[in-house]
């Protein structure tokens, strides 16, 4: 069972992952955000009807402790950063169709009617189990109200996810060695009731969805991992105040709230459903969205139930919840009888000098801060959709941003742009009377297809380098021509040069829209071209533009060396101070593990083997080679990275590694190496990273061979 391609006959929904009410909003979130606005946009530029919405995460403990911490009550501190969100989307021209928030009562009846469809169709128990708690507060601690080891890798977790090591959800009780986070002390287990949703009874189900299931290659494939054997229960309580009530009319609970990741995903349905009712049920019929044929329906089977007349859903999220998306929120829309998700997409994270954003560390680059800079937000957006493939992690760089801007927007097609327009206006008043020539008319046709393709694939990068590569091509072209020359001897191969240069500008307003919405919108201006460049459709890009225009403006400014100088330093200063803080914690830690008589310090950091095992299929898939650094250099403007060259024998890869720290750049040329040859590319401060040099541990000890194994010689 395959889905129609877009542009479908029904309507479609693209929601983003809901942030927490809980900090301000840094680029990290933004990558959702972006490319979630990017692909709503690109959807309905090829005709598909489409809902875009999202809302603010308000219950759950990422607000309770946040809001502890501050003093305020939980409710009005989520609300203040709920309408902080709201005012921050649509300066960087995100403009969600619907934007909620999961504390409003849309949201808290459709959840309620959730949980009691699940307790009707017997998909939900009651158990016993262990809940850490705080012996000192005497209180239960859900959440991140606890820290401990993450019992699958080992590294460091929050009580529910396990945000620094594999990423997977941990149900109460799974942590190891508990700490509380309100004292600081050891945690107790205690026994108490709560309420679970049986995940097993969907796992056949979820085979299928996950091979149905279409978008980035992480959401569809980590999942299968996680649904592997036995599928664990999910539990949907919580011993807190702060949430979405246990509906009182079903028996037991009364005095529970239900887990934050229940009420979260189900503001995707509610938001929903609020922007229909506001446009009328006639203009998106949001049940024909959500709901399956608009009745409920139950099983496991679905190929054979599964009907075209579903609409479309399009998760963007960022990849740290997978897990939730393509495992828990199928099986929680399955149980109520809903519809499915039809994809995800999974952006990489977003860090700064190879380390991950923190908002409690303050290492991060802020959405105010870079609204305060004064930058016109599509250059965010170009360059945050741009910067590498959705599913790859980046870092934030503002040497990186300012290189793109002006190589590309600036260079490359504000160029473009402003030669054209300017010379049309100066010679024709507009556009010259002349009919595009075949040439110039079929690169506008491949590069509507192209887009069109690109939709299809959810592939936001190539959507926006669309735009980009016309222009260049316009580039190119006005320069092989030199209407300039040719305005005297031969005046009608220059308004034929020129009649060329203002459709391809004018396609250009038509295919840069999605990602740059504000600018795109300037340039249909600056045509002549009355209403919205939103409104028309892709073919429009064929279409005369209007006869007479008026003298055009630049459309992008140039990003000034010193305004990039003072935000890097900026940037820098606070990343110093944030990892100064984290090596103190660390510091510390390491003082406590002495303490309490860990006398053997070559062990004492150990962590835990990993027990699931892998296949040697698993294994096979692994490609390692012997290597030979040849060189390294450091890597401007990132204080821990150096940019290697490493002989595999077949071939020489450029390899970015955080080792600059750790290690004599002079020293390196030379050293043999292991190099993971299959490693994911990566996108570092703008080089491109071929292939990870292995290593371990915190000094970065290089792996080697001790006899001479040729270069290039597999690992087995
Ligand atoms: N509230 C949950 C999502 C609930 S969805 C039903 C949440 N909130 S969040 O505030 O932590 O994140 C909001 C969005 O930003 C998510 O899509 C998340 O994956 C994304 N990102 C948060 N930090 C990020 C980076 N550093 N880089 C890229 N995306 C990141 O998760
Ligand atoms: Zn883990």
């Amino acid at each position: 069972m395959s889905h129609d391609e877009f542009p479908t006959d029904q309507p479609a929904v693209v929601t983003c992952g809901l942030p927490y009410a809980n900090g301000d909003l840094h680029v990290g979130h933004l990558r959702t955000y972006v490319d979630g606005d990017a692909l709503s946009r690109a959807l309905r530029r090829i005709g598909q009807q489409t809902a875009f919405v999202s809302g603010s995460d308000m219950h759950g403990t990422p607000v309770a402790v946040n809001a502890a911490e501050e003093g305020v009550a939980p409710r009005e501190f989520a609300l203040d950063f709920h309408e902080t969100y709201a005012e921050t989307f649509p300066q960087f021209n995100i403009e969600f169709d619907n934007y909620g928030h999961t504390d409003d009562e849309t949201n808290v009846e459709l959840t309620q009617e959730f949980v009691r469809s699940w307790v009707e169709n017997d998909h939900v128990h009651e158990k016993e189990i262990e809940v850490a708690w705080d012996t000192e507060e005497d209180q239960p601690l859900p959440d991140r109200y606890v820290e401990g080891t993450c019992p699958y890798c080992g590294e460091q977790a929050r009580g529910d996810e396990c945000d620094e090591g594999c990423q997977r959800h941990l149900e109460p009780g799974e942590i190891e060695d508990p700490v509380s986070t309100l004292t600081g002390n050891p945690a107790e287990y205690r026994t108490r009731e709560h309420k679970f949703l049986r995940l097993a009874d969907f796992q056949e189900y979820l085979q299928g969805f996950l091979d149905r299931l279409e978008g980035t290659d992480n959401a569809k494939n980590q999942p299968r991992e996680w649904i592997e054997g036995e599928l664990q229960d999910l539990c949907i309580t919580r011993d807190m105040d702060w949430g979405v009530d246990y509906p009182e009319d079903v028996d037991g609970g009364d005095e529970l709230v239900l887990y934050v990741w229940v009420d979260a995903p189900i503001e995707y349905v509610a938001s929903t459903k609020q922007y229909a009712e506001r446009v009328g049920d006639d203009e998106y019929d949001w049940e024909q969205v959500w709901k399956v044929d608009g009745e409920e329906r139950h099983g496991t089977a679905w190929d054979d139930e599964w009907s075209d007349e579903n609409g479309e859903i399009i998760h963007v999220i960022g990849r740290d919840i997978i897990q939730h998306h393509a495992v828990f929120w199928p099986a929680m829309l399955r149980g109520a009888g809903y519809n499915e998700p039809r994809s995800i997409l999974a952006t990489g994270f977003v860090g700064i000098d190879g380390n991950a954003l923190s908002t409690s560390r303050n290492r991060a680059v802020w959405a105010d801060e870079y609204l305060d800079a004064g930058f016109h937000p599509d250059l965010f957006r170009y360059y945050i959709a741009t910067g590498a493939q959705i599913d790859t992690d980046v870092d934030f760089s503002w040497d990186h941003f300012q290189e793109r801007v002006n190589g590309e927007l600036v260079g490359n097609v504000g160029n473009f742009i402003y030669r054209s327009l300017l010379f049309a206006e100066r010679n024709y008043d507009g556009t010259p009377d002349a009919t595009v020539s075949d040439d110039v008319r079929e690169r506008i046709e491949d590069a509507i297809e192209n887009f069109e393709a690109a939709v299809r694939e959810y592939d936001i990068r190539e959507l926006a380098e669309i735009a980009i590569k016309l222009s260049n091509y316009g580039n190119e072209y006005i320069q092989r021509n030199e209407p300039w020359n040719l305005v005297d001897d031969d005046p009608e191969e220059a308004e034929q040069v020129i009649r060329d240069c203002v459709q391809l500008t004018k396609a250009v307003a038509v295919l840069m829209q999605p990602v740059l919405p504000g600018k795109a919108e300037r340039l249909w201006g600056q045509l002549g071209e009355q209403g919205s460049v939103a409104d028309v459709t892709l073919d429009s890009a064929l279409e005369a533009p209007p006869a007479e225009f008026d003298d055009p403006a630049e459309l992008f400014e140039q990003v000034e060396d010193d305004h990039i100088e003072a935000l890097n330093e900026e940037l820098q200063e606070r990343v110093e101070e944030a990892s100064e803080a984290s090596a103190e914690a660390s510091n510390g830690g390491g003082e406590a593990a002495e303490d309490e008589g860990d006398d053997d310090a070559e062990t004492a950091d150990l962590q835990p083997l990993v027990e699931d095992r892998i296949s040697f299929e698993d294994f096979e898939g692994v490609d390692m080679r012997v290597g030979e650094i040849r060189s390294a250099e450091p890597v401007e403007g990132a204080d821990k990275l150096l940019r290697l060259e490493v002989d595999i024998g077949h071939e020489v890869r450029q390899v970015v590694a955080g080792l600059r720290q750790l290690h004599d750049a002079e020293d390196l040329p030379g050293t043999r190496v292991i190099l993971l040859a299959n490693m994911e590319k990566a996108e570092l401060f703008g080089i491109e990273s071929n292939g990870m040099v292995l290593a371990a541990g915190e000094e970065a000890d290089l792996l080697t061979t001790h006899e001479d194994a040729p270069l290039g010689t597999r690992i087995k």
